[in-house]
């Protein structure tokens, strides 16, 4: 991994406290379906879910008997998720949130599956640096998941979304900047995914999806 030492913009806990503190509940609850359909063939082990928001990706994994960590910079968004847990009946142990900054946090735990489910924000966040240190906790045989919005929405102008990043299949390897020696790229693509539009209209997205596994 390479020695970088940025930080994440000062005001990015300021960013998503805001963001969350809008709403009750900023994103659906719902699994991410690619997720879900990504890794139910996989035996359960450690999961570990970057920038986990209200934790709906997490709390599942947990549900299908994987020992399930998800952290994210937003305190308000981990106390919702931990809430939505206890909820469920799953125990810290089962499904345990941490309200951290990524870009700072670290472990000396490995994980058999690390997941990122739209690690992104409308300004410049050190993602390459925080790609790579998922990919560095990923156990040997273990796998990588990051799904990322790969274009604004059909509904929603360009120049709305200037400030947006949206990875491609190539940048996201790039930002990974895994060893090819040691790991195995499964999926690198981009898949459209069918949604309706805010007024009820039937629209696409796109999601570049990336899924790769360590060798050893
Ligand atoms: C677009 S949301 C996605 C949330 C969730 N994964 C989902 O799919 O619904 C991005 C999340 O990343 C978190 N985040 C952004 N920068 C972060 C950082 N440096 N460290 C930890 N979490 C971060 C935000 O708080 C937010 O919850």
């Amino acid at each position: 991994m390479h020695e970088h030492h940025h930080t994440t913009a000062p005001d990015a806990v300021a960013f998503w406290e805001d963001h969350y503190g809008q709403s009750e509940r900023v994103w659906s609850g719902k699994v991410n379906k690619v997720l879900a359909d990504t890794v139910a063939d996989l035996p359960a082990g450690k999961s570990l879910d970057f920038g986990c928001g209200e934790g709906a990706d997490t709390i599942w994994l947990a549900n299908k008997g994987w020992q399930a960590t998800g952290v994210d910079i937003s305190a308000t968004a981990v106390e919702r998720a931990r809430t939505a847990a206890k909820e469920q009946g799953l125990s810290e142990k089962e499904a345990n949130f941490i309200a951290e900054d990524l870009s700072e946090w670290h472990s000396d735990e490995r994980f058999d599956l690390v997941t990122l489910s739209f690690f992104q924000a409308p300004f410049e966040i050190p993602r390459a640096e925080i790609m790579q240190k998922a990919a560095s906790l990923v156990a040997p045989g273990g796998h990588l998941l990051a799904v990322s919005h790969a274009a604004a929405p059909s509904w929603v102008a360009s120049e709305q979304m200037a400030q947006h990043r949206f990875p491609t299949p190539d940048s996201e390897l790039e930002s990974l900047d895994l060893d090819s020696s040691g790991w195995t790229i499964l999926r690198a693509e981009i898949v459209e995914r069918e949604v309706s539009d805010p007024d009820g209209n039937p629209a696409t997205l796109e999601d570049t999806i990336v899924f790769v596994q360590r060798r050893n």
